[in-house]
């Protein structure tokens, strides 16, 4: 019998946990109401709840904003697509950049551990609405199309898409790229846009940006359409190639969640408004984008 409380009282603090990151005046106030539902068990049995609280409390960090709204007990888990410098990309067995820090900044201050999973980027949406993932960041564009399916935090980054050409291309801006072969990353805005304006026929799709510019190095495609940041470091990488004037279109980068998830979304935009105002998000991109 008491072994059968015990384990009611376990589910009740796991269920609890599955929404909470910990480390809040929240999960204080759950702790609270747990603990109050073993009223009258022995007082071993509450020592005992206390005590898993405290433990599901204590693996992960403190932050100042309630850790609602995640799937997985005291973790944030963030879906990307990590060949995308410098928002994320590998260096050695870590993914870091600019997105890779500031959700480990958000992170801190919802009192979760980040967890990052590199995946492709056209599986990004389906995994956050899925919910296998909490959010997906990834240098990711708001679109209309896109918010029929994910609701998207207040935005932290202005963004274009630029056309990548050979140094000796005749192609000189949007309108060149008529009849030409242009190569994306795929599911992309770049793939999209590019698709819609110049027909499917005329868009080569690779699984990663840095596929595209190497094929557009080695002649195999006339130009690649891709957002500004990673241009600049895919065409320093290769020798030969320029990015056009023309931007091909202005966008705005946000981070993804469930549709509804309202808590998670609400302490997402409360994070990146402090790291806003407090300077922080400048800091991260200054480190990776220097200032031409
Ligand atoms: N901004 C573009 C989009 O949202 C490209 C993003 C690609 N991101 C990545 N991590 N590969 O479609």
């Amino acid at each position: 019998m008491k072994k059968k409380i015990i384990s009611m009282i376990m589910m009740t603090v796991m269920a609890t946990s599955l929404m909470a990151c910990g480390g809040t005046a929240s999960d204080t106030a759950k702790s609270k109401t747990v603990t109050e539902a073993t009223t009258g068990v022995s007082g071993q049995t509450t020592a005992t709840t206390e005590q898993t609280a405290d433990t599901a409390a204590s693996a992960a960090v403190s932050g100042s904003i309630n850790g609602d709204g995640v799937g997985t007990a005291g973790t944030l888990i963030m879906a990307t697509n990590a060949e995308f410098p410098p928002y994320e990309y590998h260096e050695g067995d870590s993914i870091v950049g600019i997105d890779a820090e500031i959700a480990a900044a958000i992170s801190e201050k919802m009192g979760c551990k980040l967890q990052i999973e590199d995946i492709a980027f056209d599986s990004v949406i389906p995994e956050v609405t899925s919910g296998k993932a909490d959010m997906g960041m990834a240098g990711m564009t708001v679109t209309e199309e896109r918010k029929q399916s994910v609701d998207f935090s207040d935005t932290y980054a202005e963004a274009s898409q630029v056309i990548i050409v050979k140094d000796d291309s005749a192609i000189a801006s949007p309108d060149d790229l008529k009849d030409k072969i242009i190569g994306v990353q795929t599911g992309t805005t770049g793939d999209i846009y590019a698709t819609d304006d110049f027909g499917d026929k005329n868009v080569e799709r690779y699984n990663k940006g840095m596929e595209a510019v190497q094929a557009l190095s080695q002649g195999k495609i006339d130009a690649v359409i891709i957002d500004r940041e990673p241009a600049k470091v895919f065409v320093k990488e290769n020798t030969g190639l320029k990015i056009l004037d023309e931007a091909y279109t202005t966008e705005q980068y946000a981070i993804a969640v469930a549709k509804g998830n309202t808590k998670l979304l609400n302490n997402i935009n409360a994070a990146l408004a402090e790291l806003k105002a407090d300077g922080t998000l400048d800091k991260i991109v200054s480190k990776y984008i220097t200032a031409e």
